[in-house]
């Protein structure tokens, strides 16, 4: 079984010490960035946008997984691109020709993730899997940190992970919204890959020991 990854969402972390959480992140034990951008369109909020990813890559050692909740997301590719993104994930919900977003987000080199909202079928990935680097499942309904999980998603995860292997795919499964310690071991167990964890990391009063014992948890 291949190594169970943590992304710690920034969206939680204090912007006023951003670079501090950043270097935090950089010597945890987490494995990559998780960064929300929000437009206030697709979803009911907005976070930050280009400068401060810019500033964020300017610090950050680990894999740069940007999450788009934003309306015709295609505008912004080569933009994330250039930022030094590594993972570019898309709503399916925001893609009307999702096959021409997955294509367009690997001509710019970058690994092509798709997020399905809490309300939306795993298998309406069935004729795009192939062309699916990671799916990202949401457990919250997207736009705020802090919500709580819903229970659904195991069933999901399942259902995703049987789509995957149906498919003899090697599409990652990455679950975002709510994670903590009280769900990482199940969903693991359900075939998730990668743990989104933003308030359950910074609000934490020791936010290394938390992250080690994320991956801990989601490795054991
Ligand atoms: C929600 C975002 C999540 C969020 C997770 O729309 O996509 O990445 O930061 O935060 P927590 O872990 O606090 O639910
Ligand atoms: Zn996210």
């Amino acid at each position: 079984m291949s190594t169970k990854l943590i992304a710690p969402s920034i969206l939680a972390a204090d912007f006023a010490n951003l670079q501090r959480d950043i270097d935090m992140v950089n010597q945890s034990e987490a494995d990559w960035f998780h960064i929300d951008i929000m437009d206030g369109v697709f979803v009911p909020n907005i976070s930050f946008g280009m400068p401060v990813l810019q500033a964020i890559n300017k610090h950050a050692k680990k894999t740069i997984d940007v999450h788009l909740m934003i309306v015709d997301p295609d505008r912004y590719i080569k933009t994330f691109a250039d930022l030094g993104s590594h993972v570019l994930t898309v709503h399916y919900e925001a893609c009307t020709h999702l096959h021409r977003t997955l294509q367009a987000i690997k001509a710019e080199g970058m690994k092509a993730g798709v997020a399905l909202n809490p309300h939306t079928n795993v298998n309406l990935l069935e004729d795009t899997i192939n062309d699916i680097d990671l799916v990202c499942l949401m457990s919250v309904n997207p736009g705020f940190g802090g919500q709580s999980f819903i229970e659904n998603t195991y069933s999901k995860v399942k259902q995703l992970k049987d789509l995957i292997k149906r498919k003899g795919v090697s599409t990652q499964i990455e679950i975002d919204g709510g994670v903590t310690n009280k769900n990482v071991k199940q969903l693991v167990e359900a075939g998730a890959d990668i743990l989104v964890a933003g308030s359950y990391v910074f609000k934490s009063t020791n936010q290394l020991k938390t992250i080690k014992d994320l991956k801990a948890l989601a490795n054991s």
